[in-house]
């Protein structure tokens, strides 16, 4: 196992420890989170679990837990996920597995967010991973061009490229496609999220801001608490 992996493991084997008996859990996607939920399903708790992809609802399904939908209750006590960079304040780049939309959800509707991860995903600020920005499939072409006038208004003048996979463009759970925008620094996160969200066509982003209360991170010295 790479080092990566191991520290992937074990954030997400800390975290299977914070869940408790009865819970209603939301379950991350992407390999760090396939730790922890293979960590929690060993546990064989009784929990209703919220899943943010069709994949990780497989992986919970073959571990033989008990799934529910988002909104059978009011809250979710605890989400775990994983990110694909962790900025200053808990601030996070999300997306890269194609599973934002959902993931925000079921992190808007979650009473504690725990963000999991090896140490290379700590960054000084924001932006060296492409942003993923989920956009519905009709018209797409055009609210590219228009992200693009969202982008340069935050002086951030890249190109957003439509994810490809098998020659085909990638399409999440819910149908539509993600474009990735390779911004290089997001100094002002808030903003950008604002002038994205502003775009029609544009139903998310992978900026997830105030949204993680604490980060267990994967390091070699063993795993790291961090609060925002
Ligand atoms: C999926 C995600 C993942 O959490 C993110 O891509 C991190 O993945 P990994 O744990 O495999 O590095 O946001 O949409």
């Amino acid at each position: 196992m790479s080092d990566a992996d191991a520290q992937k493991r074990a954030a997400g084997e800390a975290a299977a420890a914070l869940v408790e008996n009865g819970m209603v859990v939301g379950l991350g996607t992407g390999s760090t989170a396939a730790w922890f939920v293979k960590a929690l399903g060993a546990r064989q708790l009784d929990l209703t679990c919220v899943c943010t992809s069709e994949v990780t609802a497989e992986l919970a399904r073959s571990l033989g837990m008990k799934l529910g939908e988002l909104g059978d209750t009011r809250e979710i006590d605890l989400t775990v996920d994983g990110a694909d960079e962790i900025g200053p304040g808990l601030s996070l780049i999300k997306g890269g597995g194609a599973a934002l939309l959902r993931e925000k959800l079921v992190w808007e509707a979650s009473k504690r967010c725990v963000v999991i991860a090896d140490a290379a995903k700590r960054v000084p600020v924001l932006g060296q991973f492409p942003l993923p920005i989920e956009v519905v499939a009709f018209g797409h072409k055009t609210t590219a061009l228009r992200i693009c006038d969202a982008l340069t208004e935050c002086d951030l003048g890249v190109a957003p490229r439509l994810r490809m996979k098998d020659g085909q463009p990638v399409r999440t759970d819910g149908g539509n496609f993600i474009y990735d925008a390779a911004c290089g620094r997001i100094v002002e996160p808030a903003l950008l999220a604002e002038a994205l969200k502003s775009v029609t066509g544009v139903v998310d982003h992978g900026l997830f801001l105030d949204l993680a209360d604490q980060a267990l991170v994967g390091t070699p010295e063993g795993v790291l608490t961090i609060e925002p």
